[in-house]
Order: C-alpha cells, then sequence, then structure tokens
C-alpha cells in the first residue's frame, strides 16, 4: 500500500465506526463543502481544504519523504525526534505513525471535538446544552495548542527522510465503537466492579494492568450500579466541559468510561454523582490503533510497536 491508502483506509475505517452514522459525518463534510464554495477567492487560498474530505483533521499525512510502497511501518502512542530518529536506527522503516497528533493535525485538535456534542446528545443531552458548553471548551482547547511546537516531530521526520502520519481521533473512533459494543452486550453490568471486570478481560487492559496502569474507579464505589453507562469520553479529541457532568446526570447517565479525567473534571463528576471508570490512557489508545493495525498487517505490512504502544492482534 501507499500512504495515501493507508490513511484513506484510516479515515474510511474512523467513518465506519463514528457513533454519528456514516450519513451524518457525510452531511457534515457536505455542509463544509457548501461554505467553502460560497468563499471569496482570498479566503479560499487560506482554507484548509483537508476539511472537504477528512472529518478528522487531528489525523492527518505529515510528511512525505518518499512515495513508495509501504510494506514497514514503526508506530507508537506519542511520536517525536527520539522515536523519529528510532525509525532511522531500525532497518526497513518505511512510514512512522503517531497516535497523538502532531504538526497541522496537532494545531486542529480542536476541530474534532465537535462530534461529542453529538454524542451528548445521543445519551439525552439536549444538543443546546451540549453545544452551549462544549463551544466554550473548544475554544479553550484552541487556545491551549496554539502556543505548543507543532512541526518539531514533522521537522525531524522531514531532516531525516522518513514518511510521518498521525491517527488520532480516526483511532479513537474505533476504540470507542469496540467498547461501546462491549458494555452494550453486557446488559448484567450492575455494579462499577463488574464495569472494571469486563475492562480487565480486553487484553490491551489486562497487559496495562500487569504494567500497573490497569482500569480503575476514580468516581464512586465498586459496589456502586453502574446506571446507564456512556461511552462519552473516549473519542473526540480531549476532554469535554466540567460543566457537562451534571446535565449528563440529568440525562439519565449514571456511569462514564473514560481514558483519562483531570482533577477539576473529576470533581465535577464527584458532584453530579455520575460514576467513573478510567480504562486507561496508553491502554485505551492502544486498543484503537491496534484494531487499525490488524487491517494493515492483514495487508502484509509489517508493524513496529514503540512508545508506549501495546500491540495485540485480533482476527
Ligand atoms: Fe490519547
Amino acid at each position: 500500500m501507499k500512504i495515501k491508502e493507508i490513511y484513506k483506509l484510516a479515515i474510511d475505517k474512523a467513518i465506519e465506526s463514528d457513533f454519528r452514522g456514516r450519513k451524518e459525518v457525510q452531511r457534515i463534510l457536505d455542509r463544509k463543502k457548501e461554505s467553502f464554495e460560497k468563499m471569496p477567492e482570498a479566503r479560499k487560498k487560506l482554507f484548509d481544504r483537508e476539511a472537504l474530505e477528512n472529518p478528522y483533521l487531528d489525523s492527518r499525512i505529515l510528511n512525505i519523504a518518499e512515495d513508495k510502497e509501504i510494506k514497514k511501518v514503526l508506530v507508537g502512542i506519542d511520536i517525536d525526534t527520539a522515536e523519529i530518529l528510532l525509525g532511522k536506527e531500525i532497518k526497513g522503516i518505511d512510514l512512522i505513525i503517531s497516535h497523538h497528533p502532531l504538526g497541522k493535525a496537532l494545531a486542529s485538535l480542536h476541530e474534532v471535538m465537535e462530534l461529542q456534542c453529538d454524542v451528548l446528545h445521543q445519551y439525552g443531552v439536549p444538543i443546546n446544552v451540549a453545544e452551549g458548553l462544549m463551544r466554550e471548551r473548544i475554544s479553550e482547547v484552541a487556545r491551549g495548542v496554539n502556543r505548543l511546537n507543532h512541526q518539531r516531530a514533522v521537522d525531524a521526520a522531514n531532516l531525516v527522510g522518513l514518511n510521518l502520519m498521525c491517527l488520532h481521533t480516526a483511532c479513537d473512533n474505533l476504540a470507542a465503537g469496540f467498547l461501546k459494543k462491549q458494555v452494550d452486550q453486557k446488559k448484567g453490568l450492575m455494579r462499577l466492579k463488574d464495569l472494571v471486570h469486563l475492562l480487565e478481560g480486553i487484553p490491551e487492559y489486562q497487559k496495562a494492568a500487569e504494567l500497573g496502569a490497569g482500569p480503575k474507579i476514580f468516581v464512586g464505589k465498586k459496589e456502586n450500579r453502574c446506571g446507564r453507562i456512556a461511552i462519552t469520553e473516549i473519542t473526540g479529541g480531549t476532554e469535554g466541559s466540567p460543566k457537562l457532568y451534571e446535565k449528563m446526570a440529568i440525562a439519565g447517565i449514571g456511569t462514564v468510561v473514560g481514558m483519562h479525567i483531570s482533577e477539576e473534571h473529576k470533581k465535577e463528576a464527584e458532584a453530579a454523582n455520575i460514576n467513573v471508570v478510567i480504562a486507561g490512557h496508553m491502554s485505551s489508545d492502544s486498543l484503537g490503533v491496534n484494531l487499525f493495525l490488524d487491517e494493515l498487517e492483514k495487508r502484509n505490512i509489517e508493524i513496529v510497536p514503540c512508545s508506549g504502544l501495546i500491540r495485540v492482534r485480533r482476527g
């Protein structure tokens, strides 16, 4: 496969798993196209045209040094200059894939967060409330990523002549879809301890537990009843608004499964009596990335995991 084919496959798989459904994702892209066409020429020139085809702007091709057939890929959760040099050191690496966004994808991290509004709406939070609270948080994230050194790893890849791509929400969507299926299939998930037990049965979390980072209850007691379990914090860029927990409780959510949680968010969840089970960060990121890497392996691409990626094969 060529780099662009790998990238297209990732975006397609992400749309397939998107909680909003393929039709709705297409509608969002169509709306962007419509507003692009109405733009004056001067603004069109500056417009990020990738937004017309890719609904996950935190997932992009960042550097094409040589557009060759890809046979061996170095994949990690965080890629920086060190991993780029590692890519040079290990024989035969054709492409490096980072999970966390880099370069322009990092600068666009906030652009994927709208996804969270639709997911919250599906769980019963009124769309106007979700949009209102998320809008505030999205601008906060946009300001937060603005100050970062986006191009650092991309520059390194360019200097040493390595192909580089990042797949963030593109893979997180796969993890979210997988976890939702697991939770929905187990109707008897009564208590938080049962939910933790279910997660511990997933190999990535099992291995993370062995490494001291297994699933943990951050808010609630293990005998607490789960109530309605929401997979609202696995995909969609980064943490949403802390003010949402109160609205989620009103909407009938009992427990949230997340990758990680800040202290501020934890306090708000506690105040709203929402249980929070933290599945784990590197492990949850690994789960989504693995589901995509299985697709690459099926196409005879060799995978070299690095930088926190817990590689597990399925199927
Ligand atoms: Fe992550």
